[in-house]
């Protein structure tokens, strides 16, 4: 096997394609026939946007990649045993919806990524996702996507935008996801409205993250409500300026179901808000309720446990909570975080802060039971956000062309990084050991990304990164080795 390096990856590549291009069992053959199908049902040569129909049955990949910038998919009510890869701009992807009957993409747990977008503008609207094992919809280094009325259930992240700028997610079902139910990483200027997550290791996340909005969500019967964090060793090193309001968040009480490798796994339960270091954060306006260990919990990444990053600063600073209706929270303690305000010999706990802030305040109303906030002052009413009603920008945000270098950074960025960080371990082994098993063999790197092997017992598997294609697995291959340092 050594020595047929090229010959092995050949062979990868192609059953990846295979999935990509056509529904589950079917042969090389079928999935070309339906793909020249595909092409002639639609108008040659036609000017402007155009509408392509996949039919049930038939192949959504085809149709993406036949489909130029402007155009709408859509998908008749039907099940796709597909993945969708969508890496050029200004695609609309839209489900069509039969009453109960849905464009449902199914990755019969064997299949990693339900839709990925990676060109801007994508518009992915109206699917019903389940049984992909890593992200049932991801956007990577896409600005202005909008995220519609999906129903996501049973992935690791259910959905997952990752490295954008200026993006909609709005009135999606989320649930059953291991980690966040919808996970907003490194990312700039999006709104989260109207989603329902429950059943998830946490609700909605927003992670890294900078001016966004969470508003309107229907949040329940996940470990934890909210995470709003900043994690430690990603090239992003700050988190700042959210809102959250008007959401309802209640009886997150369900057991933490992440892999015990994973950083989720360190998330309690029983807990509506969970803040672990963001700086500027404005709680308002929300229903919290019957959250069995504390409605909200402020702490501080060294306290959470996380490795220190030089460049990051740990600690959850500026955080207003404001007008918020707050019932039967903190009265039925349990687990680590139970116990401990149980030692304080406390109980109903509305608000907890543990560890260092600074410049946190709260207003004070009727009901409000908190502790450790000594140190916190009164908000000023004036700060209220009550009337702010997107993080997004008017205009859009620019939507730049790269090189195959820069697209090989931002690749890594939005993809890679996602499991990998610098020098500490988040799902994958830390970047700076592989650079070093790796030292001046980016084949073989490449190798290992597109067809991972399982190597270390107690991670999880590595799913392949093929769909990206040799040449963009190249090009992060020598962004890693040869430009990256921290
Ligand atoms: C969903 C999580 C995830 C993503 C995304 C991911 N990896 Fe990994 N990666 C892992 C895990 C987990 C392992 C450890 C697997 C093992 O040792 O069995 C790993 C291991 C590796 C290794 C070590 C190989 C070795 O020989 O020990 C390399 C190289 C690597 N990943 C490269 C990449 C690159 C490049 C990307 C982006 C294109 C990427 N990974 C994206 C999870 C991920």
């Amino acid at each position: 096997m050594k020595n047929q390096n090229h010959l092995k990856y050949a062979f990868v590549m192609l059953p990846v394609l295979l999935a990509a291009c056509s529904g589950g069992g079917e042969t090389k053959q079928e999935a070309k026939q339906e793909e020249s199908a595909q092409a002639s049902a639609s108008p040659e040569g036609a000017a402007g946007p155009r509408e392509i129909v996949v039919e049930e049955g038939g192949s959504i990949q085809a149709a993406v990649n036949e489909a130029k910038s402007g155009d709408t998919i859509i998908v008749k009510p039907g099940v796709y045993k597909q993945s969708v890869y969508i890496d050029k701009p200004n695609i609309t992807l839209r489900g069509l919806r039969d009453g109960d009957r849905w464009a449902v993409l199914d990755g019969e747990t064997v299949k990693n990524d339900g839709i990925i977008a990676s060109g801007h503008s994508t518009v992915i609207d109206g699917f019903y996702v389940k049984g992909y094992k890593g992200n049932g919809i991801m956007t990577q280094g896409a600005n202005n996507f909008q995220i519609l009325n999906n129903h996501v259930e049973g992935a690791f992240y259910g959905i997952f935008p990752q490295y954008g700028r200026n993006g909609l997610v709005k009135g999606n079902t989320v649930t059953g996801s291991e980690d966040a139910g919808i996970y907003v990483g490194m990312s700039d200027n999006i709104d989260v409205l109207e989603n329902v997550a429950y059943g998830n290791v946490m609700g909605l996340e927003f992670e890294n993250t900078r001016n966004a909005l969470m508003a309107r969500n229907h949040i329940y019967g996940n470990a934890s409500g909210i995470a709003l964090t900043i994690v430690p060793g990603l090239p992003v090193k700050d988190a700042y300026s959210q809102v959250i309001k008007d959401n309802k968040i209640e009886k997150n009480n369900i057991e933490n179901f992440a892999p015990s490798s994973s950083i989720a796994a360190g998330v309690p339960s029983g807990v509506g808000i969970i803040v672990v270091g963001p700086d500027d954060i404005t709680i308002e306006n929300n229903e919290i309720a019957g959250n069995d260990n504390v409605g909200v919990l402020v702490t501080d990444l060294l306290t959470f446990g996380l490795s220190n990053d030089p460049k990051v600063d740990p600690y959850s600073d500026g955080i207003k909570i404001m007008k918020n209706t707050w019932r039967d929270n903190g009265d039925n303690l349990s687990g680590m975080l139970g116990g401990m305000i149980a030692a304080a010999s406390r109980s109903g706990v509305e608000i907890l802060s543990m560890g260092k802030d600074r410049d946190s305040c709260l207003l004070a109303e009727d009901g409000v039971d908190a502790l450790g906030v000594d140190q916190w002052t009164a908000c000023d009413p004036s700060m209220t956000k009550a009337t702010f009603d997107t993080a997004m920008i008017k205009d859009g945000a620019e939507e730049p062309v790269y090189s195959p270098e820069q697209k090989g950074r931002l690749t890594y960025l939005a993809v890679c990084t996602g499991c990998h960080a610098y020098d500490s371990v988040l799902h994958g082994p830390s970047v700076e050991s592989i650079k070093a098993l790796y030292a001046d063999n980016p084949e073989g790197l490449v190798q290992y990304a597109a067809n991972p092997v399982r190597k270390r017992e107690d991670f999880p598997e590595m799913p392949a990164q093929s769909y990206l294609g040799d040449d963009v697995l190249t090009q992060i291959a020598d962004y890693i080795l040869y430009d990256l340092g921290e």
